[in-house]
């Protein structure tokens, strides 16, 4: 046990856990939603989400992962007195480690559409036609090209360990995704039509709050802080317990939260600028265009009416959007790696190579019946499962582990924290109002 890996400092777990966080669901999904359902008021919905529910949602995995130091199937035993909370961990244990691999499944997909895109601003600027058209044209072959480049990326990280590869490559790639992020932001607002975009962003019309717009805030809550996966949990299971697991937690949320924010402030006025050059951004039905064609037609038809300025906002818009994926497909493989290596004697290169290649199997299995199952799988995992696994990890935290353990888990690297709201409010939060208002918002949109 003595050898098992950690990170190396606070500021290397907050950027590997910002960057699980903050991914395509930051960058992509939260400003076409917030576009999509009423502006300014699903901000103001899904601030309250992912602080009254993603949030406490978060500390119960975080907790649970540094005390057990241990993969999810390990640590929800170990908390677990009897045989039968015993057998209910193994199950949920093994669901979030398969949930992990199936979200990386249909997320390599689409990460390796953004890699193939990245490179198609290249050969479109050396005159590579041909190149760039068959880069961005949908086929089977461009996709399970690019599909298996993001996988082998996000293995050889995960293969070089916690601190040598998931730390490293986060720290490293988190500022760059900041950067690029705020110099797009600086471009974009200056260009004509973006005002426009900005006001729909900023100013909020709560006429259009309803449950539908409640459980999406909800769903992209979650989605967006990597819930219910185990990926917090493993990510927990390597901090020092010398650390203030509240205050780590916070921030996560708090980065997350302002990145997601920060985002909107490029996309929204982006959809606009384009529109101003005479693009079409909304479909046939009236609705703003949200889903890939988006970000594969009218981002790029912006792009190009940018002149020789587009090229490079487009090189620099699809370095962000790989990197942001490439900080979260990590967080996922880590999963089911954890497990594997933890859990069979075979190391965590033996692991990464056999898991990475099971998951391209499902990535493959996918593009061949793609119309059928890409859809499904997205479906299955974040609409479903993530918050149906969240509510068992509330329900772990606050019922089934031993009330004692836990403070004493809180207290560790917070010595003052019984003076703090978190202590007071904290465990009966997790026990009754998380699982309670989770199960309640997922009820309601699925009898909806
Ligand atoms: N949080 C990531 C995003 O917003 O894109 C997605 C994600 C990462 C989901 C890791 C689940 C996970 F385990």
């Amino acid at each position: 046990m003595s050898s098992r890996e950690q990170f190396s400092s606070k500021t290397g777990f907050v950027m590997a856990a910002a960057g699980s966080a903050i991914g395509l669901g930051n960058i992509w999904g939260f400003p076409t939603q917030t576009a999509s359902n009423g502006g300014a008021a699903f901000v103001v919905v899904y601030f309250s989400m992912a602080l009254f529910l993603a949030y406490p949602a978060l500390m119960a995995e975080l907790i649970i992962g540094r005390y057990a130091r241990a993969n999810m199937v390990t640590a929800l035993r170990l908390i677990s007195p009897g045989a039968a909370s015993k057998a209910i961990a193994t199950g949920v244990g093994f669901t979030g480690v398969i949930i992990a691999s199936l979200i990386l499944s249909f997320y390599a997909i689409v990460a390796g559409w953004m890699v193939a895109f990245l490179l198609e601003s290249i050969t479109s600027t050396i005159g590579l036609d041909s190149v760039s058209s068959w880069l961005t044209t949908f086929s089977f072959e461009r996709n399970m090209i690019f599909m298996a480049l993001f996988m082998t990326l996000t293995m050889s990280i995960v293969a070089s360990g916690v601190e040598g590869g998931i730390e490293k490559w986060s720290t490293r790639l988190m500022p760059m995704l900041i950067v690029i992020l705020i110099s797009l932001i600086i471009y974009v607002t200056t260009q004509e039509g973006a005002s426009e975009g900005l006001e729909i962003y900023l100013v909020p019309d709560f006429s259009q709050i309803n449950p539908a717009l409640i459980i999406d805030a909800m769903g992209q809550a979650f989605f967006s802080l990597s819930l219910g996966v185990g990926t917090m949990l493993i990510y927990g299971s390597y901090l020092g317990k010398d650390e203030s697991l509240p205050k780590l937690g916070a921030a996560v949320t708090l980065i997350d939260a302002s990145i997601a924010f920060t985002a909107g402030l490029l996309i929204i006025p982006a959809i606009y600028v384009a529109k101003y050059n005479g693009a079409e951004v909304f479909s046939d039905s009236g609705l703003l265009i949200a889903g890939p064609d988006l970000i594969f037609q009218v981002l790029p038809s912006l792009f190009s009416s940018m002149g020789s300025a587009g090229l490079l906002v487009a090189f620099a818009f699809f370095s962000l959007m790989t990197i942001a994926s490439l900080t979260s497909s990590i967080s996922m493989l880590e999963v089911p790696v954890a497990l594997a290596a933890e859990e069979t004697s075979s190391g965590r290169v033996k692991a990464t190579i056999v898991i990475g290649s099971i998951v391209f199997g499902i990535s493959s299995i996918i593009l061949v019946n793609f119309e059928l199952l890409f859809d499904f799988v997205i479906n299955l995992t974040t609409v479903y499962s993530q918050p149906l696994l969240g509510v068992m990890l509330c329900i772990f935290a606050g019922w089934v582990w031993h009330r004692n353990t836990l403070l004493k888990e809180i207290q560790s690297g917070h010595p003052d924290i019984e003076k703090s709201l978190f202590w007071k409010i904290w465990p009966h939060y997790v026990r009754f109002v998380c699982p309670v208002l989770i199960l309640a918002a997922f009820i309601q949109s699925v009898v909806a």
